[in-house]
């Protein structure tokens, strides 16, 4: 038995535990959980799926929307239609503070937290902020990366499981990989807050392009942001710690001692092993395949993004308002015309009833402005022969009420009045 296999082994095995329990059950145990709540089709969920969520949620983050009753217990929460987080362990996490969230409300500000496979916490909020500062949404972030996060797991898993059965320079070297994760996740989380920063669209308020904080305090336009690993980031560590001491204690162990033919028991264990990985990832993609990830991805990423979306409803809002401008312009001009004919009306009788000085100073205080009657009858529609029969009668005749009137106008005055006044109309 040689010493440093041994504890390089153990470590492994410490390694892949963490590695487990931490990510690997949980992110395949959940997988495409989320994605069948979205469509409707909780029924399509496989049972264990309850117990493994409520188990894994016990000391996590609930937004302060969630409904008591329902925290940890998947099956109120879909029911309740609450926000609900991926179950492996949380990798990284960022939280917000500002003053419309007081602390008594929020004593954690606002977190979200980043996990390998998907997002949990106050991501609705968080989105609703990031769209006023023109941020694309949450789930916009590393579509694929999450989407082959628990594949990648199943195959660290089977790196770890290689490592332990056989002790094989060429395995060892594989080794870097799991000894890397927490590098791999910084990597990639700090690529897509870069991305995140530099894809601003028109918010409520526009910024300039910046970095979002990965790590520590910083302040985006007025809320104050912290970055900080989350216990998961603890766990990765740990596994890459252990990774490294197993693959520097069998490297040592290698130099003492020469290369073991492995055993049949080791094959045959390897072997239940590659089974357990390969049933793993048919059955992850049996899920994707089932609940249509791939389409699913392609819309998040080919959503109109958020600059389309803003400057059709910028142009939508701008064509109601000419809308509403030009059929208010139109009701405007409706009313002028019909004050204007109105007016024209009113310009086309005094100019159709322009009398004569002479009938206006002796006839209208009797007979009207315009013929239309008052004291005197209405001398309208009369003819000619007619009024010239009756104003020679008034002017011989003496007749009281025209006496005064007619009795001192010249023939020529009467013949222009009758004229005149045959001229008269409605
Ligand atoms: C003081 C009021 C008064 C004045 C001023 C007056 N009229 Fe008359 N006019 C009457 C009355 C009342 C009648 C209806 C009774 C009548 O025929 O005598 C009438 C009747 C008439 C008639 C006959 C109408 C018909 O239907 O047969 C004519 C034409 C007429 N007036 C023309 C005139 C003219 C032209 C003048 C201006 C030079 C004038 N009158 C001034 C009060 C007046």
């Amino acid at each position: 038995m040689n010493i440093y296999f041994v504890t390089s082994r153990f470590f492994a095995l410490i390694a892949l535990t963490f590695l487990l329990y931490g990510f690997a059950i949980p992110s395949l145990g959940f997988h495409g959980t989320l994605e069948r709540i979205k469509d409707g089709k909780a029924e399509d969920i496989p049972s264990y799926v309850y117990p493994l969520w409520n188990f894994y949620q016990k000391d996590r983050y609930f937004g302060v929307n969630t409904s008591k009753e329902a925290k940890h217990n998947l099956k109120k929460m879909i029911e309740f239609s609450e926000e609900i987080g991926v179950p492996s362990m949380p990798v990284w996490s960022f939280s917000l503070e500002a003053p419309n969230y007081p602390k008594e409300a929020f004593p954690q500000g606002l977190p979200v937290f980043i996990h390998f496979d998907g997002l949990s916490g106050e991501v609705h909020e968080m989105d609703t902020i990031n769209h006023y500062v023109g941020m694309a949404s949450m789930q916009r972030g590393a579509p694929y990366e999450r989407a082959l996060a628990p594949y990648a797991l199943v195959i660290v898993a089977l790196i770890f499981v290689l490592f332990i059965f056989y002790n094989n320079k060429w395995i060892n070297r594989f080794m870097i990989i799991p000894m890397l994760l927490p590098f791999m996740f910084i990597a990639i989380y700090a690529y897509w807050l870069y991305w995140f920063g530099h894809n601003l669209h028109r918010g409520a308020i526009t910024m300039e392009p910046f970095m979002p904080v990965l790590l520590g305090d910083g302040k985006v336009a007025q809320f104050t942001t912290h970055a900080y690993p989350a216990v998961g980031f603890w766990l990765l560590v740990a596994v890459s710690i252990f990774s490294f001491l197993a693959w520097w204690l069998k490297k040592r162990g290698l130099k003492e001692q020469s290369l073991k033919r492995a055993t049949f028991v080791h094959h045959s264990f390897m072997f239940v092993f590659l089974l357990t990985a390969l049933a793993s990832t048919a059955y992850l993609l049996k899920t994707d395949i089932e609940v249509n990830k791939l389409e699913k991805i392609a819309e998040l990423i080919h959503v109109p993004d958020l600059e389309t979306s803003l400057k059709a409803e910028r142009e939508e809002a701008l064509e109601t308002q000419k809308q509403e401008m030009q059929e208010e312009r139109d009701e405007k001009r409706k009313e002028q015309e019909l004050q204007i004919k109105a007016l024209e009306e009113r310009a086309g009788t005094l100019g159709k009833f322009k009398v004569s000085k002479m009938y206006k100073s002796n006839c209208a205080p009797c007979h009207g402005n315009s013929g239309e009657g008052n004291f005197g009858t209405k001398l309208i529609g009369l003819s000619e022969e007619h009024i010239l029969k009756k104003l020679l009668e008034f002017k011989t005749n003496k007749d009281a009420i025209h006496i005064e009137t007619i009795e001192y106008l010249s023939e020529d005055d009467i013949k222009n009045l009758t004229k005149e006044i045959s001229q008269f109309g409605d």
